[in-house]
Parts: C-alpha cells; structure tokens; sequence
C-alpha cells in the first residue's frame, strides 16, 4: 500500500496557508497532519483558529488538529509555508535546518544564491541548487522557492517565449487582486471604486524574480537573464486574479501567431511526469479580444494555468499580450505544491 506523505502548513490559517489545506485536502501523495502559525492561534484547534475564507468548508480532517507554533519539532518531513513575510525568513531556515523541506512562499529566500525559486514549466534544472544547499548550510533538508503572485504569470508565459525568441526587453503593468494581500488585507473603503497606484515591494520583486527564474543554472548558481524588466503593479477592486498588460522586445522574428501555437502546443515537465496539480495545458489561449477576464476566467484549469490573450504587435518594442492568473492558487499554494511533486518525482523527498 503507497501512504501518503504527511506534511505540515506553516502559516496555515493565513490566505495562502488556506488555499494549501484546501488544495491538499484531496491529494493523492500528501496528507495535511501538522498545522502551525502564530502564538495568537497556536494552542486552538484549526477550526476555531482560523477565519476560514474558501468557498468549500473546512476540511473534515483538518479542522480538529491543534495550532501548533512554528517550531521545527512537527511530526513530518515536508512544510509548506504561507508565512507572513515578517517571520518567514528565520522560520523557514530553522526548518530547513533541522532537515525539513520547505516550500515556501515568500519573499525571504527567493533569492539566496543558493536556494531555488522554481516554476516547474520554466526552469525545474534550478532544482540542481539542492544539493550545493544542503552543503553549504550542512542539512539534510533545504528550501525551494516560488514566485512572488505577480512574477509568476509573467516568468511562466515568458519561459518558452524566451527560449524561442529570445527576450531582450520587457515592460508590464499588473492590475492585482485584493486576496494578494492576505486577510483582512487593504481596508475596504481603501480600494472599493478604486485603483491603489502602489504595492510596497512589488514592482522590484517581479523585476528581479523573473530574471532569476529565466536565468541559467550553471552548475553552482544561477546567472540571472541578461534582459531588464520595468513593472509597474496596482491594486484593483477585483477578489481573486491579477492581469498583466506586457510588452516584450525579441531578439529573433515572430509573429503573433506563432507565439500563441508555442503557448498552446507547450507540453512541460509537469505534464509528462503527469504530476497530480499539473493543468492539461499550461497556458489557455483566449482568443475573444476581451479576455482573459479575472471573474469570468479565474478558474480555468482549477487556477493553475496562466490565460493568455490579446497577442499583438506593438509600436514600441514588438509584441503585447494580456496575462492573467489565480494569485492564491498557481501564484501561490498551488504553486508550491506543483514544486513539492516535481521534487517527489525526482526522487528528491526521499
Ligand atoms: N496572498 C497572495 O496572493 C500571495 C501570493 C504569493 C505569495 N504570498 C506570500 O505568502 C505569504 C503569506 O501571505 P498571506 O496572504 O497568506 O498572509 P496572511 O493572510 O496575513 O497570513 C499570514 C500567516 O502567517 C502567520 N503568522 C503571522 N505572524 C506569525 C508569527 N510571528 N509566527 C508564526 N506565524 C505567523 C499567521 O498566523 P496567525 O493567524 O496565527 O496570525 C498567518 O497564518 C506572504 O509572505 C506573502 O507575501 C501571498
């Protein structure tokens, strides 16, 4: 009999930290037996710690197991970190440090020379940091990273792009969801009817994330991609879904058509190790001139692909395209569980 893998959430009664319980409660290889965050909820159990948020009820056998506080005494190897960016840095390397693995998802680590930060469809070779990690901090367990909810979408339709054509310059502007800002996140009468022109952090992360994640793994760390990229990120009234209006200049020849069949035709590693969060397709072209739309397209694919529409030419650089995505889910949990299948497939969470 194949048991599931038991695994723990740190952060868990936080926005993401939900959408990890949520996306797992089904899973075929993991199994949620720990859960921990801070000393305000640690000691409840789940179910009255939390303020749960997610259209499906708790899960059953989630809601009675005790908060635990982060500490790297939970009875699993894996941990899945939703942790407020404030703590994750130290939680996290105490983890790793004491043999966990962990997936996480904040801002601390993502760019250690030393610790991947992985989008499986675009660069699973920077898994190869893994072992020049575990030296270097002496662990038998280790830190894996994934993108911030807004370099996601970006880094994931520009891998192939990159690979083909080869991106020399890109310009993007994002129109981000407010559950990007965790729970109870920016103050209603803040952004109901409105456009918050600025997110703290943003705009330098997708800049320098979407470099690392299209650099190249060289054996002991990662060459960042050669190529600048100016984000300008807003908040907008929206719930869940952040778009992204990019432009891209191509050191090769293309045209609109056939960036779409590259994006429509891709097949990655996830899709042939069939990895159980793995989309059918990884990219949805949307061919209606006014879509992707984050109401009606959000969960396409279960959250997990990045929609892809409006591919044309530009005046400026050469091509613009609209990109949109679930933040919570493939910007986020579902992201790092993506990760955490990669990693059991190759045999990395032995
Ligand atoms: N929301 C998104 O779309 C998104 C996307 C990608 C990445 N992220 C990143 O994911 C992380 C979590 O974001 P979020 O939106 O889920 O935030 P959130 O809703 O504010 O949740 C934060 C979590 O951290 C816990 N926590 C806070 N202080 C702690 C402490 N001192 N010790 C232990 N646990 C503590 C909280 O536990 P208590 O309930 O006990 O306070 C809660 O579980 C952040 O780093 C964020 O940048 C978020």
């Amino acid at each position: 009999m194949n048991a599931k893998m038991p695994v723990g959430v740190l952060g868990a009664t936080g926005a993401v930290g939900q959408k990890f319980i949520k996306l797992l409660e089904q899973h075929p290889w993991f199994e949620v037996t720990e859960v921990a965050a801070s000393e305000r909820t640690s000691g409840k159990l789940y179910g009255d710690a939390v303020s749960w948020k997610q259209i499906t009820p708790i899960p059953e056998s989630v809601r009675p197991l005790e908060v635990k506080p982060c500490k790297p005494e939970l009875k699993c190897r894996i941990v899945f970190s939703g942790l407020d960016a404030s703590v994750a840095g130290p939680i996290e390397e105490e983890f790793a440090r004491a043999g966990y693995v962990v997936l996480s998802n904040s801002k601390n680590h993502r760019l250690d020379e030393d610790v991947p930060l992985v989008i499986p469809e675009v660069n699973p070779d920077h898994m190869g940091l893994i072992p020049i990690q575990r030296r270097n901090r002496n662990s038998t367990g280790y830190m894996v990273t994934n993108a911030n909810c807004t370099t996601m979408f970006l880094a994931m339709a520009l891998g192939p792009i990159h690979k083909a054509f080869t991106v020399e310059k890109v310009f993007m502007v994002s129109m981000q969801a407010v559950s990007g800002a965790g729970y109870p996140g920016v103050p209603s009468l803040d952004i109901l009817g409105n456009v918050i022109p600025y997110i703290g952090g943003e705009e330098e992360k997708v800049e320098i994330e979407t470099r690392k994640i299209l650099g190249t793994f060289n054996g002991k760390t990662v060459d960042l991609a050669p190529f600048p990229v100016s984000a300008q990120c807003n908040r907008v009234a929206v719930e869940d879904g952040h778009t992204e209006s990019v432009s891209i200049k191509l050191a090769r020849k293309t045209s609109a058509g056939e960036i779409a069949d590259l994006l429509r035709n891709f097949i990655g590693l996830p899709q042939q190790l069939q990895l159980p969060s793995a989309p059918e397709n990884s990219y949805i072209i949307m061919e209606a001139q006014d879509r992707p739309q984050p109401r009606f397209d959000v969960n396409r694919a279960k959250g997990m692909a990045t929609l892809v529409g409006r591919i044309r030419p530009c005046s400026i650089f050469d091509y613009k395209l609209t990109l949109m995505g679930h933040n919570t889910v493939r910007g986020a949990a579902g992201a790092s569980i993506l990760n955490a299948e990669l990693l059991k497939a190759q045999g990395l969470l032995e």
